[in-house]
């Protein structure tokens, strides 16, 4: 190696994932599931999206925004996403809104298929239950020119960050991830252990989208 030789590496077109945790979200979680259930009573069958219906996943209709049980939630996605506007530079006549809201139920063994949300900007997840074990959700790189021929790195060794073609997180109830709606996901199937209905990964997810203020 030469000690001599200098390299300035710059990072362009990042991907970026907002993660936004609420503090003391017991009784919102405890709210939401409720209405999630009973949702889920009044509307059985749902909608089929990325989740597994055959196999016991619930997705519910995409209009749970315009429901009071549900208001709560989006203030904290309001607050969030009116941060992630003035930090990205965004104009001050536009905000970003949400245009459609649902929740997933995803009993053990139940995961959802990889899928992007067409028509927006941005995209959401909170998790109102992650048992242990409940799937994980996977972002992967959508630059599938780059995952043609990549690398060979360091056997057994953890790729630098900035080098890596897919990443995880670990759902946790409480916890809000916002990621840009072209990116591609999906969700591990529930492993959980748990008895009845505390076994099942409970999420709300929703669609962003910027709009002219007066139409806010
Ligand atoms: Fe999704």
């Amino acid at each position: 190696m030469n000690a001599n030789v200098s390299l300035v590496r710059t990072n362009y077109f990042p991907t970026m994932v907002f993660q936004h945790d609420i503090g003391n979200h017991g009784d919102l979680n405890n709210s939401l599931l409720t209405s999630i259930y009973n949702e889920r009573e009044r509307d059985r069958s749902g909608v089929n999206k990325s989740n597994t219906p055959q196999l016991g996943s619930w997705h519910s209709h995409t209009g749970l925004h315009k429901s009071p049980a549900y208001a709560e939630l989006l203030t904290h996605v309001n607050s969030v996403t009116s941060l992630m506007s003035r930090e990205l530079g965004y104009a001050n006549d536009y905000t970003l809104k949400v245009t459609t809201m649902w929740s997933i139920i995803n009993p053990p063994g139940n995961g959802n298929r990889a899928h992007i949300h067409p028509g927006c900007i941005w995209s959401g997840v909170y998790y109102v239950q992650a048992p242990e074990g409940a799937g994980e959700i996977e972002f992967v790189d959508p630059r599938t020119a780059l995952l043609m021929n990549q690398p060979k790195y360091i056997a057994k060794k953890k790729r630098p960050r900035d080098c890596w073609t897919k990443v995880n997180y670990k759902p946790m109830a409480g916890r809000m991830l916002i990621f840009p709606s072209w990116l591609y996901h999906g969700v591990d199937p529930n492993m959980a252990k748990e008895s009845g209905q505390k076994a099942d990964r409970v999420i709300m997810s929703f669609n962003i989208s910027q709009v002219k203020r007066a139409e806010a």
